[in-house]
């Protein structure tokens, strides 16, 4: 291998991945200059306790010097997470929406409970699944009732299984999610039993920093997490917010050398970057990938291709859902194999059949511009090669919502 094997790589990379494909994975997004930048800064290289570790209660003693600056830029962006999320507290040192779940898992539950989520072959999150963070930390796991009819929970069910089966932590939130949470009808129940209600906004994150789909911190949620880098176009990481001072020591307590050590420091002046960014432009940017997640759906089922939830207006979040059954029907394939067919024409889905819009809002289209996007789409479908096309209209584009 040659020296400079890495770098040629990234180069390709960056030729393919920012030029030339157009992605609609709805588990990633793309960061500004600033925030690029800032991601190979001096603060990759660097240690330092975080602003407030904790061990067994009491603040720990900062073994490391030359922190001055580390120490102002964490303070910074928990100040600004603190202000998009409308928390009283925030802690931006998860190296992911999984660590950050682990933290919160971990302060909130003891041994032997149970924890509740959205079952995952209704879209919830792998790692709330038995043999994943449970078994981790012995807890027991169980799926929240949910109508597939509504994609939502079935909130009397819910609450009558929360009150019956008594678990430690409910969990929303979910890697399929098209629609709000109605919080509100089950916290009532978690009150009663004395479950705490938290909220993993892995996918949602930046569509709640600009206001849209929901609030969970003023709706009730007790916690709001998750990852950085989804429709939160933040460097990868997570990040937790929250009002509860008791909840702070303990969350702390977790993070410092039990869940994790040193944190990234690069990724969080990135983070805090983004969060200015979301501070500015987050209203504009979510109110505009929900528009075109909608007009998305509804220009390729203008032309005949499956996605699910047309009669709730397909979604309010940046996700649309194809109909596995009917893309297997009419194209005879499975969405794996389509998703393969797309990517011959630099097309990017996942195989499990999400479409995401985040990462094209964030180019600056508009709905205007998709009409030309689901005709590139179905025309791939349809087993065109349409390479150059997708080239074309990616060029037209470059990143908006940045200063
Ligand atoms: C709902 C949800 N929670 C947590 C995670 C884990 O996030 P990360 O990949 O940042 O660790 C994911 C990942 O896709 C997710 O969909």
């Amino acid at each position: 291998m040659n020296h400079d094997y890495f770098i040629k790589s990234a180069k390709k990379q960056e030729k393919w991945r920012l030029q030339e494909a157009i992605n609609l994975l709805p588990s990633e997004n793309i960061t500004s200059n600033q925030v690029r930048s800032l991601l190979s800064s001096d603060f990759g290289h660097r240690y330092t306790l975080p602003v407030n570790a904790m061990w067994s209660g009491d603040f720990l003693e900062n073994s490391y010097r030359g922190t001055r600056i580390t120490t102002e830029i964490e303070e910074a962006a928990e100040k600004l997470a603190c202000e998009v999320f409308r928390g009283r507290h925030a802690i931006v040192q998860p190296l992911s929406g999984h660590v950050a779940a682990m933290i919160v898992i971990l302060s909130m539950s003891r041994k032997g409970d149970l924890i509740c989520s959205v079952p995952v072959e209704n879209g919830g999150y792998d790692g709330y699944e038995e043999g994943y963070i449970p078994d981790i930390f012995s807890l027991r796991s169980t799926g929240l009732p949910f109508d597939s009819r509504s994609h939502n929970l079935k909130y009397d069910e819910a609450t009558k299984m929360i009150r019956k089966k008594k678990p430690s932590l409910v969990i929303l939130g979910a890697s399929f999610i098209l629609f709000p949470y109605d919080i509100e009808a089950i916290r009532g129940a978690c009150e009663d039993v004395g479950a705490s209600l938290v909220y993993d906004g892995s996918h949602v994150l930046g569509l709640i920093a600009g206001g849209e789909f929901q609030k969970p911190l003023s709706e009730g949620a007790e916690v709001l997490y998750g990852s950085t880098h989804k429709s939160f176009f933040g460097p990868q990481g997570g990040l937790i917010v929250y009002d509860s001072d008791d909840l702070d020591s303990s969350l702390r307590k977790n993070l410092t050398w039990r869940i994790m050590d040193n944190a990234h420091w690069n990724r969080i002046a990135a983070l805090g970057q983004t969060l200015m960014e979301m501070k500015r432009f987050g209203k504009d940017y979510a109110r505009q990938v929900v528009k075109n997640a909608r007009r998305f759906g509804k220009e390729l089922v203008g032309r005949g291709f499956p996605i699910m939830y047309e009669d709730l207006g397909f979604t309010r979040s940046h996700q649309l859902l194809i109909d596995r059954k009917i893309v297997r029907k009419k194209y005879h394939l499975s969405v794996n194999d389509l998703s393969i067919k797309l990517e011959k024409s630099d097309l990017i889905i996942d195989s499990v059949g999400r479409i995401g819009l985040a990462e094209i809002t964030r180019l600056g289209m508009k709905e205007k511009d998709l009409p030309e996007l689901a005709d590139l789409f179905i025309e791939a479908c349809d087993g065109n090669n349409v390479l150059k096309k997708v080239k074309g209209l990616r060029n037209r584009f470059g990143i908006e919502y940045t200063f």
